[in-house]
């Protein structure tokens, strides 16, 4: 499947995407450093794989002690070639209480920010590198169930732009890819109206290509695009 072969670390990799992503890429020959908060729940990927599949607890709800286990992580696989930054939480808070929406902004925001922050000076210390962060289209729009989540994904995907800006001047080689899924079949999809519903495995396949052609923006699956733009223009109510 994808060429070429090389050092993955996949933040989140214990189920859904992320851990799709890390199953294909470790059946192609790479080396990933796979993380979830639990050891427990990578030990199907370790099993499976050998010790080409490097597992390491990290919970980003932690940033300074996410950022100190990924650095180590990355240091102990001997630097990484593609960074997927896919932890992330989506909780459906239908009476806009405070403790989900706390939690959202916790991990999906400073989660997301200390994670890059990892990656990106990493990939500036080797001159080169890819940078994944998984967004979603729900930042195309805020949901009255949901806002904390919209909003938190508007957040990674202005924030990617930024650092994509930021390193085109750092480390011009290194690529950064904003991954924008639409309804994908995994624990944390919970709509009862999803539509357009594909498999963790159909999305981690679109999500890896889009890496390895070192795109800035993918909609995974593709038509999910066509949603984004109507998105943007339908009216709300
Ligand atoms: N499914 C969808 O329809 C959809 C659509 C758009 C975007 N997305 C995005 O895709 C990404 C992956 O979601 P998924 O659907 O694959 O959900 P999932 O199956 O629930 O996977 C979430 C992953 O993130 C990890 N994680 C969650 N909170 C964490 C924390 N505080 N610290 C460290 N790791 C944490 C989980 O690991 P542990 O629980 O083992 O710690 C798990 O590996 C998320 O960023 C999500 O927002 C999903």
């Amino acid at each position: 499947m994808q060429q070429p072969s090389g050092t993955a670390l996949v933040v989140g990799a214990s189920s859904g995407i992320g851990k799709a992503i890390a199953e294909q890429l470790l059946a192609s020959g790479w080396t990933v450093g796979v993380t979830s908060r639990k050891l427990e729940n990578l030990q199907d990927l370790v099993a499976k794989n050998g010790d080409r599949a490097v597992p390491k607890a990290i919970d980003i709800d932690d940033p300074e002690g996410a950022r100190l286990g990924l650095k180590a992580l990355a240091e102990h696989l001997g630097g990484v070639d593609l960074w997927v930054l896919n932890a992330g939480t989506g909780i459906l808070n239908r009476h806009f209480d405070w403790a989900p929406e706390r939690q959202t902004i916790a991990t999906n925001v400073m989660g997301f920010a200390a994670m890059t922050d990892v990656a990106v000076h990493h990939a500036i210390a080797r001159g080169d590198g890819r940078i994944v962060g998984i967004s979603s289209v729900a930042k195309k729009r805020g949901h009255p169930f949901t806002a904390s989540y919209s909003g938190s994904k508007a957040f990674v995907s202005l924030y990617l732009d930024g650092v994509r800006q930021y390193l085109r001047r750092a480390a011009p080689k290194v690529s950064v890819t904003e991954v924008a899924p639409g309804y994908i079949d995994t624990p944390l999809q919970q709509f009862d109206e999803a539509f357009w519903v594909v498999s963790a495995e159909t999305a981690a396949k679109q999500v890896i290509a889009a890496a390895l052609a070192r795109r800035k923006h993918a909609y995974v699956p593709r038509r999910w695009a066509i949603i984004a733009a109507l998105l943007s223009l339908m009216p709300r109510g």
